[in-house]
């Protein structure tokens, strides 16, 4: 590898495509995938299943176990493709704190783009009813954060042509094969 561990955490709406752009993204580069959803505690995962919403005091646990991970790859020498919805400026400001370089790709859409791609999918619990919840939560990527090399990207593109747009902006190499 010719660059320090980079972490690129794919972040946007549901249904705005994060799943799909990290599996290819970590595909071509043979990084390392996670979902954010792997990494709840117990007592919050209780929540979920019973419907109660998440409040930020949940939440930072959890954030802290997902920069935990990230920090874990990166002083093996790895870099790695995380998926979270990372809607607010602060839960980025917590992923952002691992070591390592931490990039945050944002799958922006209209709101009616991504209701048709939620409505698409078979088999996914999450109901195109909390799409208006999440977009009035999002806080888009600030001056600051797309200063410091994050990108916000337009998910009316294909996966193909979002994942060479990423790789291509930063620049990045794929990991030889051992
Ligand atoms: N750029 C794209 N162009 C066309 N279809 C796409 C694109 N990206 C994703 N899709 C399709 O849109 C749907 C939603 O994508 P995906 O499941 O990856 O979203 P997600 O952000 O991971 O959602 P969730 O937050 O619910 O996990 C899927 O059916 C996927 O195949
Ligand atoms: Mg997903």
């Amino acid at each position: 590898m010719d660059h320090p561990p980079t972490h690129l955490v794919v972040m946007g709406v549901a249904g705005s495509g994060k799943s799909t752009i990290a599996a290819a993204l970590s595909q071509r580069l043979g990084w390392a995938c996670a979902e954010a959803d792997e990494f709840h505690p117990q007592s919050n995962i209780e929540m979920m299943s019973r419907g109660i919403p998440l409040q930020d005091e949940d939440r930072w646990p959890w954030l802290r176990q997902i920069q935990q991970w990230m920090s874990t790859k990166a002083q093996a020498g790895e870099s790695t493709v995380l998926t979270c919805s990372a809607l607010k400026k602060s839960y980025r400001e917590l992923l952002a704190q691992a070591e390592g370089h931490v990039v945050f790709l944002h799958l922006h859409g209209e709101a009616d783009l991504l209701s048709q791609r939620m409505q698409g999918r078979e088999g996914h619990f999450m109901p195109p009813t909390l799409l208006p919840s999440q977009l009035a939560t999002l806080e888009p990527l600030s001056e600051d954060e797309l200063g410091a090399g994050s990108l916000r990207l337009d998910i009316s593109k294909s996966p193909e042509e979002l994942v060479g747009a990423i790789i291509a902006s930063l620049k990045l190499t794929a990991d030889q094969a051992p």
